[in-house]
């Protein structure tokens, strides 16, 4: 994605198509349809293999397309198929060459991993020294320079992983019990507003991002507005969490989330302050701003430091997901700050779709 407006691929337009056809099988029969899954294995081996920045667009935007699926509604479309086998094979493709790439590039820091004694202090370290993390020159932008246009895409940008955070936690929780459950239905209550509609977390989103003027079905109808690296740290969790052996990666990447997301937000706020906006129009991150502290802590003591206690040999995998997720969200940082920046503001207005 450049800063002209991004058109929706034929990938995307024909899996979305699918997705949600009122007759999937004879949908597939049509030609165009026939061969898409064949198209896209071969665009997920140029997208991993050759490292394609255009090609990994198409295959996130595709992915991503299917995770939505996961999750719409029934009653609001005439039909959805994000189980039909032939999706189902398309979202495996995808994912298994990811993972495989995702390994070889994370080999170094599994060989490096300490035992699951000194796991704690080792990566709590290994995390806030990440280059995604606060000290990324990204923030720095948006506290002292970015424009409240800027600041804004930046905002619509992370979409795709905030707007679907609680749905994320919900998804992991059956079969899981004890502590590790409770802090699991701890989070996911914060994440509900304590029990009040208008508080639960995904509800202030949309408002704040109201309260901004962006568009916020933009995720659901115009995914081709998002970047690679926004969609693929969306995606990386729906990987993790929906795919339940990889569920130990799902829970080494939300500790990373949890443990790094305060700093980060505290310079985002700065900088909308900077734009003359005030609290209450950037509710979202002020929230999280607080509540994320006693997250991210909650998270090692009573999910991660369980779980490694009974399975130590657990630990490798835990931080496979810690190394995606702070890859992705290093990736995001890097894609941003090339991005934002060289954005107009009528471009910035645009493509965040506000109104
Ligand atoms: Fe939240
Ligand atoms: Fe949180």
């Amino acid at each position: 994605m450049d800063t002209a407006a991004p058109q929706k691929s034929t990938y995307l337009a024909r899996i979305e198509t699918l997705l949600y056809a009122p007759d999937i099988d004879r949908k597939l029969s049509e030609p165009g349809f026939r061969d898409l899954p064949a198209e896209i294995s071969e665009l997920t081996r140029r997208a991993f293999e050759e490292e394609s920045a255009a090609d990994q667009q198409h295959v996130h935007e595709v992915l991503y397309a299917i995770n939505v699926a996961s999750l719409a509604l029934p009653w609001e479309c005439d039909a959805v198929w994000p189980n039909h086998p032939l999706i189902a094979g398309i979202r495996r493709t995808i994912e298994s060459a990811w993972e495989r790439s995702e390994r070889v590039r994370h080999e170094r820091v599994l060989q490096s991993a300490p035992p699951a004694a000194k796991f704690e202090q080792w990566i709590t370290e290994h995390i806030r020294d990440h280059r995604s993390n606060v000290s990324h020159p990204l923030f720095r932008f948006l506290k002292e320079e970015a424009t409240l246009d800027q600041l804004r895409l930046f905002f619509f940008q992370e979409t795709p992983f905030d707007i679907f955070h609680a749905d994320l936690i919900t998804m992991m929780m059956p079969g899981i019990y004890g502590v590790v459950k409770q802090e699991m239905a701890h989070n996911f209550w914060d994440e509900m507003g304590g029990g009040r509609a208008e508080a639960m977390h995904r509800t202030i989103r949309i408002d704040t991002a109201r309260s901004l003027g962006l568009d916020t079905e933009a995720h659901v109808r115009e995914i081709h507005r998002f970047c690679c690296e926004e969609l693929a740290l969306a995606n990386m969790y729906f990987d993790t969490i929906a795919n339940r052996g990889k569920l130990l990666q799902g829970i080494g990447a939300m500790l990373a989330t949890e443990t790094m997301v305060p700093g980060r937000i505290n310079h985002q706020i700065a900088g909308f302050r900077r734009n003359g906006l005030d609290d209450g129009q950037i509710y979202y991150l002020t929230l999280h701003a607080e509540v994320d502290i006693e997250h991210g802590r909650g998270w090692m003591r009573n999910v991660v430091l369980p779980v490694l206690g009974q399975h130590p040999a657990a630990l490798r995998e835990v931080l496979l997901g810690v190394e995606r997720r702070l890859h992705c969200a290093g990736a995001v940082c890097d894609r941003m700050l090339r991005f934002l920046p060289a954005a107009a503001p009528a471009q910035a207005r645009a493509l965040a779709g506000v109104s």
